[in-house]
């Protein structure tokens, strides 16, 4: 199962203002059913109280290094021991100079040196204190101990300034989080995914489109990255938000996607096209919005280029090219056909007439259609169906590399 139910994240919170989006970080943890354990330093408090912590995570707050409670005795050990992970939001720049340099002169920063389990860091602070070579080295530091610096957001500050220093948004924090749960078996790749549709204006007012929302691509998107790939997702025109920790093109027309397309291309090492391209533009762009003056208004459609066929006739040596097959009939059929057709190494075939598959829902249901034959996925959310995804090409991958190519 993607996500973090049932892990353990045990949060360290410091006294940053930010402490109060902590608050909102555990109820989204809480949400997901992950069992959060908090750890406040005494700056903290002075922020948020911990009843506020422990009333949102169901559990005791942790403060003192020498509580003397028999349950809370070795607590600087035990606490990591019993968690998954650590996270540390917000991270002020007193904190990160403690665990830069070894210092245990608090409850939590003697867990994290005492830890023996991942250790995530979401840095919030003024942005020249952030940007003072102290700061900026002791992350440098923590980054080398094998630490995940969550970097700070950008934008209007407490103190009033507008730079670096915001804490990181909580899909950042929990992209990072997650993708210590993941296999890392896409890292070093590059890999260039396009979600979406295309939009092909007729005058100012309207378009041909299609009804694809994005889901689809942007759950390949998060999930490669997770996998330590590096993303660039291309997409046509959706509502959905940027995926933290990638490049994210728009683009509006299939002739614009083509473009974006043709000039990322080279440098993939995987390329899936998951966007569902407008097969046809008008012929003509009105200036102005056409006028019903007339009883039928006849439209005269154009093709538009066929990226992924211009993909699969012009392949660098050894990337692996997926496409996707929108279909409500001869699913099999029409896979192997446009599998040959377009030159790819692997087709997704979605059912398109099903009502939780295909266009604009969470889930999707497909079948993987390669040189070797045909496997059928259940329905599964569009997360999960990317996962499974990945992992086909990754023994795409692994196939080729067995086989001295
Ligand atoms: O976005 P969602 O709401 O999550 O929906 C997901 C989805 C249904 C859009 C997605 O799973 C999907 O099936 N995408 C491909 C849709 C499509 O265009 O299928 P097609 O059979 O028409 O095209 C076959 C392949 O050729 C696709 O990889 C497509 O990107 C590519 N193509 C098509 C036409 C064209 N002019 N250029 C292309 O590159």
């Amino acid at each position: 199962m993607i996500g973090l139910h049932g892990k353990r994240i045990l949060l360290g919170v410091t006294g940053s203002i930010a402490a109060y989006k902590a608050a909102e970080w555990v109820r989204e943890l809480v949400k997901e059913e992950a069992v959060v354990t908090v750890a406040m330093t005494e700056a903290a408090e002075r922020f948020v109280a911990p009843l506020t912590f422990a009333a949102l995570s169901g559990q005791a707050v942790h403060r003192d290094m020498f509580d003397a409670a028999p349950d809370r005795v070795m607590a600087h050990i035990n606490l990591s021991r019993e968690a998954d992970v650590i996270l540390v939001a917000p991270a002020t720049a007193q904190t990160l100079a403690r665990l830069a340099h070894g210092m245990a002169d608090n409850l939590l920063a003697t867990v994290v040196l005492a830890a023996r389990i991942p250790v995530v860091i979401c840095p919030a602070m003024n942005s020249f204190m952030l940007n003072h070579p102290a700061t900026q080295d002791n992350i440098r530091r923590l980054e080398s101990f094998g630490y995940h610096i969550v970097q700070p957001g950008s934008g209007e500050l407490a103190c009033g300034e507008i730079g670096d220093g915001r804490l990181a948004d909580w899909d950042a924090a929990r992209e990072t989080l997650l993708s210590l749960f993941q296999p890392d078996d896409l890292r070093g790749k590059t890999i260039l995914i396009t979600a979406g549709p295309t939009r092909e204006a007729l005058d100012p007012a309207r378009f041909l489109s299609n009804r694809s929302s994005g889901r689809m691509g942007f759950a390949l998107a998060r999930t490669a990255r997770r996998r330590g790939a590096e993303v660039v997702l291309v997409a046509g025109p959706v509502h959905l938000p940027d995926p933290p920790g990638m490049e994210v093109i728009r683009v509006t027309t299939a002739e614009e996607m083509r473009q974006t397309v043709a000039g990322r291309a080279r440098a993939a090492d995987i390329v899936v096209k998951s966007a569902a391209v407008a097969d046809f533009r008008p012929s003509a762009y009105a200036a102005h919005k056409i006028k019903k003056t007339q009883q039928d208004l006849r439209l005269e459609l154009v093709r538009n280029p066929d990226i992924l066929a211009e993909l699969g006739a012009n392949r660098s040596p050894g990337q692996i090219l997926v496409g996707f097959a929108a279909e409500s009939r001869d699913h099999a059929g029409e896979g192997q056909r446009k599998l040959r057709g377009k030159n790819v190494d692997l087709m997704i075939v979605n059912d398109i007439l099903g009502a939780r598959t295909g266009f604009d829902v969470e889930t999707n249901q497909v079948s993987l259609i390669d040189c070797r034959g045909t496997t059928t996925l259940p329905l599964l959310s569009k997360e999960e169906t990317a996962d499974r995804i990945w992992d086909a090409v990754v023994r795409l991958r692994d196939g080729r590399s067995g086989d001295g190519e």
